[in-house]
């Protein structure tokens, strides 16, 4: 092992050039202009994991993009690993607040930036390294691993479910291993142990079937902006309490345990005001930023629309107003649960003058994983001889929801091993992957696979 680590020192220049190959792909999953792109990425990485001499490599078709398995099988009583990542990104937008194009990395400080660099084509690539260097070291893995890398995470993973269906046998292992998370902070190691579910909704209120002139009409019509600005805000109660009926019904409460060791983190909530640039944050009454982020649900606005939104006046009554809306849950709320109770919401409260519809874009179930298995020890003891601390064991409000498909469908346990920062810009302007913690990811996998293998 001690050479696999030294190699991945010594190579590391030229593995910064191979990613930034990778990462000029505009793998956009959600756009669908970019889906050449998009099979161009997972081309790429295909012939990038043959180029390291694993067995074998393949593109699986599904009805959306495809999916790279890719497997390597040495010894049938050693254990396997499946790692799973995404190998599509966000869209770039707005790109005029990128101070360098989103497709065409760059290295400034320590740091590399690039739409993707660190969700997740730079973080599937630590694992893509870590296998290389065992491969030109020693010829070989020290234990099976398999890989899914799909093209369809930030589009809700639609195809999955059904892919992990039908291959159960193909995908057989002992736990999945996923680096799409984050540290706790720079330089402090932590594993991700609960991951917050998704419902996602658009709402439209229509009110006349035209747009109006609103000298004319204005005061006899009940306008749909007006209106769904009413709903919206009758969101929440005065203690930012999700208010609709049900919404809480089901969740999972924390254990006075959890909530002392999340008391005792090295978080620091004047930072983490100052960080998003608000004066004061604002949680359901009761919980700490920490808890309100990552292990109590919320609900909110994304988006919304309707009428002139162009520059100057235009004088009209809309007939039409949108808005998105996404509530991110936890254990044991579930998607449809929570869509069903945002869609009742607004069709109760939607005034006679108008009709209202909610559709559902697509959800996730959020999951909490076991912290006690041999798979946690052994990550736990490699990111401990990287970083010289113990990890802390965390949450976070971000979602995967593969990772409840793992467990329902495959029945397997998750290690989220993630080397992210939360202030890594992901789904921003100026993401940024920090090359310290690219080759800190590299060498706590390699150690993973070594400790895991038990040899
Ligand atoms: N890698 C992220 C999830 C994540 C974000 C983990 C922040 C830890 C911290 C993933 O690619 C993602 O963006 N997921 C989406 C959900 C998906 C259904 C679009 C999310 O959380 O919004
Ligand atoms: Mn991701
Ligand atoms: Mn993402």
């Amino acid at each position: 092992m001690e050479n696999a680590l030294q190699y991945s020192r010594d190579n590391f220049d030229r593995s910064v050039t191979e990613l930034i190959d990778f990462l000029k792909i505009p793998s956009i999953s959600t756009n669908p202009e970019s889906a050449p792109d998009v099979r161009r990425a997972a081309e790429w990485m295909a012939d990038h994991l043959r180029s390291l001499g694993i067995q074998k490599v393949e593109l699986m078709e599904t009805p959306g993009h495809p999916i790279i398995y890719a497997e390597h099988l040495v010894d049938a009583s050693a254990p396997t690993i499946l790692v799973y990542g995404h190998y599509d990104v966000q869209p770039p937008d707005p790109l005029e607040l990128w101070d360098s194009p989103p497709f065409e990395p760059i290295v400034k400080n320590g740091n590399l930036y690039a739409r993707g660099s660190c969700d997740d084509k730079g973080q599937v690539f630590m694992h893509a390294k870590a296998a290389e260097a065992f491969m030109q070291t020693s010829g070989t893995l020290p234990l099976n691993v398999k890989y899914i890398i799909e093209g369809e995470e930030e589009n809700g993973s639609v195809n999955l479910p059904a892919f992990l269906n039908e291959h159960k046998d193909l995908l057989a292992a002992d736990v999945v291993v996923v680096s799409d998370t984050a540290l706790f902070g720079d330089g402090v190691p932590a594993i991700t142990y609960g991951l917050r579910g998704l419902s996602y909704v658009e709402v439209t209120l229509t009110g006349p079937d035209r747009d109006l002139h609103s000298g004319i009409y204005g005061g006899a019509i009940h306008n749909p902006i007006n209106e769904l600005a009413r709903l919206i805000a009758g969101l929440h109660d005065d203690d930012h309490n999700v208010s609709i009926p049900g919404f809480y019904d089901n969740v999972v409460p924390l254990s006075d345990d959890e909530r002392s060791t999340f008391a005792s983190l090295p978080f620091n909530d004047q930072e983490w005001i100052e960080d998003v640039g608000v004066s004061k944050a604002r949680t359901a009454k009761g919980y700490s930023v920490l808890e309100a982020t990552t292990a109590r649900p919320a609900l909110d606005c994304n988006g919304i629309w309707g009428g002139y939104i162009n520059d100057g006046a235009k004088t009209v009554l809309p007939s039409k107003a949108s808005a998105k809306i996404s509530a991110r849950l936890v254990p044991n709320q579930t998607p449809d649960e929570i869509t069903d109770k945002i869609r009742a919401y607004f069709e109760h409260n939607c005034p006679e003058t108008m009709t209202v519809s909610v559709k559902d874009l697509h959800g996730g179930h959020g999951i909490v994983v076991n912290t006690d298995s041999p798979a946690m020890s052994a990550a736990s003891q490699a990111m401990e001889a990287v970083f010289g601390e113990k990890p802390y064991f965390t949450r976070t409000g971000g979602s995967i929801p593969v990772v409840a498909d793992f467990k329902k469908i495959l029945g397997l346990d998750t290690v989220l091993f993630g080397f992210g920062l939360d202030s890594d810009a992901i789904h921003s302007p100026n993401e940024r992957f920090g090359l310290d913690r690219f080759q800190a990811g590299i060498e706590s996998i390699i150690r993973f696979m070594q400790i895991y293998s038990g040899k």
